[in-house]
């Protein structure tokens, strides 16, 4: 697949380089320095290069969103027409102190994305781990066991699609439902910062959920 990556930070530029890794073809844009993401794309040492967010969307089959909540109008902006398009978001709707959620309860950092780029596909999926474990899950991926990773949407075939990436991360894709349920993820996403940079365990944490009972 073509995969644009917008925001080639902590998430987007490890994110990018898995896919790359996996097999797919990445344009990392979205930072302050060019260098950046030429860097990026180079070390990723797969089917990888440096763009600007238009070129990022242009012939994308997925784009992930990986910017700060304060970051997305002007990311979009600069992103141009994404009608028709996929786009995972593992942005989490947060003030400018990364201390608290600015939309929740009643509405999510998705569905509010998916009002602003209507006619494109919102799946809300990656944003529940942090960057720190990324690279061990897909170094792990051939272990019976994966750590499970939520994602929600609207969409069937956006979400099949983006289950398979999942799948290529290394974690077990847990289908949550319909995009409002982004209400309940994003919160729970603070829970995981909480463990993990709080805790005593390090950032380096991922979850796994269990149906006792399920037949297998
Ligand atoms: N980090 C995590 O563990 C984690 C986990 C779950 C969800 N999330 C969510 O994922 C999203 C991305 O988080 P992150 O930690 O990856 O953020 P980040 O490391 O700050 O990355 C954001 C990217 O946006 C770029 N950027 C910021 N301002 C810019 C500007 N004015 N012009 C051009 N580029 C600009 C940054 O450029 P530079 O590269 O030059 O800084 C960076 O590449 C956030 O919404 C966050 O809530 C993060």
């Amino acid at each position: 697949m073509r995969i644009g990556i917008l925001g080639s930070g902590l998430m987007g530029g490890k994110l990018g380089t898995i896919f790359a890794r996996a097999g797919h073809d990445v344009v990392f844009s979205y930072a302050r320095r060019e260098q950046k993401l030429k860097r990026l794309a180079r070390e990723a040492q797969g089917n990888a290069r440096a763009g600007t967010p238009v070129e990022a969307a242009r012939d994308a089959d997925a784009l992930l969103l990986a910017v700060h909540w304060s970051r997305v109008d002007d990311v979009l902006k600069q992103a141009g027409d994404v009608s028709g398009k996929v786009i995972l978001t593992c942005s989490i709707p947060m003030n400018a102190d990364d201390s608290g959620l600015v939309i929740a309860h009643t509405s999510s950092g998705a569905e509010e994305l998916a009002k602003k780029v209507r006619g494109a596909h919102v799946v809300s999926a990656f944003g529940t781990v942090p960057s720190e474990v990324l690279f061990g899950v897909f170094a792990a991926k051939r272990k019976a066991k994966r750590p499970s990773l939520v994602y929600c949407g609207d969409d069937s075939g956006p979400k099949e699609l983006a289950a398979g990436l999942i799948r290529d991360v290394g974690f077990d894709p847990v289908d949550a439902g319909p995009l409002r349920i982004a209400r309940y993820l994003e919160p729970f996403t603070l829970l995981i910062g909480q463990l993990a940079y709080e805790g005593d365990g390090g950032p380096e944490l991922a979850y796994r959920f269990e149906w006792f009972g399920r037949k297998e």
